[in-house]
């Protein structure tokens, strides 16, 4: 059997670093694709010490020709590749009102730009091979429209969403499906660094199920979604958020 190929966006740290461990633990090769090049480096040789089943590629996913180039060394290596998972995102809280025209920017460009980006790059790909998997890492602040993340982050990941529906729906007859992953708020580094305990312990009081998610289970859902078996699973939005946004 071949051993199937994954890119992971954002791969150095938090839900990217994770999903990038749990796809090489269920037999993937794993490409690590992140600015931060040397804390990818360390994961992916963490991961595969003499780098034959992981290793970091530099992309900043702003830069449309940085997928092209990824895709190329990852494809290089390897020879194919089965799925990409857009997850590197970005934010910086900024009320609403005082978000300026280069802060709104920058936020889209990371998480809105990138998708559409790595959709066109690794779904042409997927489409001239017949088969191929893209997840957008989405957020439950593009559905709600957010609290603690900032409005720019919130309509980008809201636009994520309706970009995965459009390419899920323009990609299907050629074997891509195309879905998302909507988290909630995860137990990762971002959340407690950015979020005061204080006013942590009241996000958290207010979920329902009255814990932060598990990064670890957004990454089973991705590797179910990436599947060779996941066909039928297209232009989905995957919820996971404690009960916080239900529909
Ligand atoms: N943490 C949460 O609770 C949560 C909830 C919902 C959605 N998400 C989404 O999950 C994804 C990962 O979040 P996280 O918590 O791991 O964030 P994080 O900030 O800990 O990690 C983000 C990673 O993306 C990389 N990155 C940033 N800009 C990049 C660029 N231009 N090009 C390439 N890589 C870049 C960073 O270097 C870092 O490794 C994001 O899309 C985020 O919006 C997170």
């Amino acid at each position: 059997m071949t051993t199937r190929v994954v890119v992971v966006t954002g791969a150095a740290r938090g839900l990217g670093a994770t999903i990038a461990a749990k796809f090489h633990a269920a037999g993937y090769r794993v490409a690590l694709a992140d600015l931060a090049l040397d804390a990818a480096r360390e994961v992916a040789a963490s991961l595969s010490p003499d780098g034959s089943t992981a290793f970091a590629v530099p992309l900043d996913v702003t830069s449309k020709v940085d997928f092209e180039c990824a895709l190329q060394t990852v494809a290089a290596r390897w020879g194919q590749v089965h799925a990409l998972i857009n997850n590197a995102g970005a934010s910086k809280v900024v009320p609403v009102m005082e978000i300026t025209g280069e802060q709104f920017d920058q936020v889209i460009n990371v998480n809105l730009k990138s998708a559409l980006f790595g959709c066109q790059v690794f779904g042409q790909y997927f489409a001239d091979r017949g088969e191929g998997r893209i997840v957008n890492i989405a957020s439950l602040a593009g559905q709600n429209g957010g609290s603690a993340t900032g409005a720019h982050y919130a309509a980008a990941k809201g636009g994520t969403l309706t970009l995965t529906k459009v390419f899920a729906r323009d990609l299907a007859a050629k074997g891509v499906t195309v879905n998302a992953i909507s988290p909630g708020p995860l137990d990762l580094p971002i959340v407690h660094e950015s979020v005061p305990a204080d006013k942590l312990d009241k996000v958290i009081a207010g979920i329902p199920v009255g814990r932060l998610g598990n990064a670890e289970y957004v990454a089973d859902v991705a590797i179910l979604l990436a599947s060779g078996q996941a066909y039928f699973a297209n232009g989905a939005c995957w919820d996971v958020n404690g009960g916080l946004y239900m529909r």
